[in-house]
């Protein structure tokens, strides 16, 4: 009964935000802190399939207090934006990744799977329906995709009603006011996944987990978490809300293999680009030795973390309770400027798309 094309019907809100305050609100939006007017929504229910596809105006979610989702995080996400053009149209980047990402989590967290083109038309139609809400360049649309299981049952098994909605906000960047670079705290101890895990699913659990590390992190000074295996302690993961990059000396950008981390759309396109940029894309484990002989040697000359929300950002310096060291001359490197500029300039539509990245809405 999920097969196929669907369609949200469009009901617009009875409420729109007036045209004034909205024009306020994405002067600085900051990030996941604005909400637009409209949300797509559907519900799904065990042997009847997905139904009451809408987009509408946005309206609390009502959950009963033993909805499965508050007890036992049976819940998945996405996140993906939408660019303003140049022409002042509006265009998605490879939404079909995020869509196919998507129903790989809902797998691996026992939810229904939604076609990916009932994603894309969910995530088209919210845009549409708050088009003005699109910022200009820098700034984007964050779009937030995810399902709930909303079934009132405290057993435990996989839940027979769910709930998929779209939410989306208009954003600046994740780290806003650090261009100049991030500093990571390596978490020695506290792990995020595991293999076997649900490291490379999109799951809310996974970043319930890693708060603890996030935290720790800011007492020592750090901007965010990077975190190691779980077997050895030793070899680089991510970094919880973004893949982690590196550039040697001898031109490889080199990251973390799949497995139990996060699939990024950004990373993905980054390791695409590479080799225009003079690189040789390299999957394959980093230990925490090579990454702080490397940088001391300089056989390292450039880290970045790679993200949807946190687009490409240099991370200039590591801490960890061996000490702490800085990668290359503590300023953000030329190769991750240069990845960074091509990234946006394809995203926001200033120069050509031969790979066909940019979806229109
Ligand atoms: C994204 O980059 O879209 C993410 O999901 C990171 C987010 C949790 C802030």
């Amino acid at each position: 009964t999920s097969a196929g094309t669907r369609t949200f019907p469009f009901t617009p809100t009875a409420h729109p935000t007036p045209a004034a305050r909205r024009a306020e609100l994405l002067v600085e939006p900051g990030f996941g802190q604005v909400f637009t007017d409209h949300t797509a929504t559907a519900t799904w229910t065990a042997g009847r399939g997905w139904h009451d596809e809408a987009v509408r105006a946005s309206e609390p979610l009502v959950l009963h207090p033993a909805a499965a989702v508050l007890h036992y995080a049976q819940e998945i996400f996405e996140g993906l934006k939408a660019y303003r053009q140049p022409d002042g149209s509006v265009a998605l980047f490879r939404p079909e990744l995020n869509a196919a990402r998507f129903a790989h989590s809902a797998r691996r967290l026992s939810l229904p799977e939604l076609p990916v083109d009932a994603f894309l038309e969910a995530v088209r139609g919210v845009v549409r329906a708050d088009e003005a809400w699109v910022p200009e360049a820098p700034a984007s649309l964050y779009l937030r995709p995810f399902t709930v299981a909303t079934e009132a049952f405290l057993g435990v098994r996989p839940a027979d009603e769910a709930r998929f909605c779209v939410v989306a906000c208009p954003a600046g960047p994740l780290f806003a006011g650090r261009d100049a670079g991030l500093t990571l705290w390596i978490s020695a101890e506290l792990s995020r996944a595991a293999p076997g895990g649900t490291g490379d699913a999109k799951c809310g659990g996974n970043y319930a987990a890693g708060l603890a590390a996030q935290t720790l992190a800011r007492t020592h000074g750090c901007d965010q978490a990077l975190f190691l295996d779980a077997a050895e302690h030793r070899w680089l993961e991510e970094s919880g809300t973004m893949n982690v990059l590196l550039v040697t000396a001898d031109g490889d950008l080199v990251t973390p293999p799949l497995g139990t981390i996060l699939d990024g759309v950004t990373r993905r396109s980054v390791l695409e680009l590479a080799a225009g940029h003079g690189l040789r894309a390299v999957e394959r484990p980093v230990s925490v030795e090579e990454l702080t002989a490397g940088c001391a040697d300089g056989s390292i000359t450039e880290v970045f973390a790679a993200g949807t929300a946190a687009v490409i950002s240099p991370i200039i310096a590591f801490r960890s309770t061996a000490g702490g060291f800085t990668v290359g001359s503590g300023a953000p490197g030329p190769h991750t400027l240069a990845l960074r500029e091509e990234l946006l300039d394809i995203q926001f539509g200033r120069v050509a798309d031969p790979r066909g990245w940019r979806v229109s809405v």
